[in-house]
């Protein structure tokens, strides 16, 4: 199916703890037999066969595991990778152990990721970053579904661009901004952006008119 659906070029890499597996194994896609929740087992697939575009979690569904997979693998992620975990509905179903709120659940784990995500906006010395800070570029969260990007994280960083459109009584916008804005909008810095890049300069202009005459 993978195959299918990313091209048979993708190199695969399954792992399952069902011995039969292993025969599913073909040109650029290898199977690894084991547990998900042995953690040795996970640094052997990752030393072995890391790093990895894409990792999806879709194994025993036991929350302890989901942990167990997610600490063992997200460093296994490429930058500008992604690793999802899917069927987090068991960790509400007492047959998979779920508890809702309960101790070693994976959604009471990645709960207090959601704030680790945002530490570099912290002005407080008890909430710094983390590697996973550094680390991950955004979380998602659907039904039973949790997706990580991961990638290189930095600081926001403000910056202005353009004209705003109207003045806010708490703005944001110095002096020193104003007299940036001021200076970006002059004829002068217009003439000397328009000199640069005569080429983009006449496209923008044209795009303009298209939209001014309806088309
Ligand atoms: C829901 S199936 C998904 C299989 C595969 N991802 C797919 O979509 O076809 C779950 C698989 O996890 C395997 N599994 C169960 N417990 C496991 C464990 N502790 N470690 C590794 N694999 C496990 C099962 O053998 C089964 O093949």
């Amino acid at each position: 199916m993978w195959h299918s659906y990313f091209g048979r070029g993708t190199h695969l890499v399954g792992i399952d703890i069902d011995q039969r597996c292993a025969d599913l194994a073909r040109r650029n896609i290898d199977i690894r037999i084991g547990n998900q929740g042995d953690r040795e087992f996970l640094r052997r697939v990752v030393a072995e066969d890391g790093p990895f575009d894409i990792i999806i979690e879709d194994g025993s569904h036991l929350p302890e595991h989901q942990i167990i997979a997610f600490e063992e693998l997200w460093s296994a992620v490429k930058p500008g990778g992604v690793m999802l975990i899917e069927d987090l509905c068991t960790n509400y179903w007492s047959e998979y152990g779920g508890e809702r709120g309960g101790d070693g659940m994976f959604m009471e784990y990645i709960k207090p990721l959601v704030d680790d995500l945002n530490a570099l906006n912290s002005r407080s010395d008890d909430f710094i970053a983390t590697d996973f800070t550094r680390t991950c570029t955004g979380m998602h969260l659907y039904d039973s579904m949790v997706l990580f990007d991961r990638g290189t994280h930095k600081p926001l960083t403000t910056c202005l661009s353009g004209r705003p459109v109207f003045e806010t009584g708490t703005s944001l916008i110095t002096d020193e901004h104003w007299a940036k804005i001021a200076e970006m909008s002059s004829p002068v810095r217009r003439a000397q952006r328009v000199l640069r890049s005569p080429i983009q300069s006449a496209d923008t202009a044209l795009r303009r008119a298209r939209r001014r005459v309806g088309h």
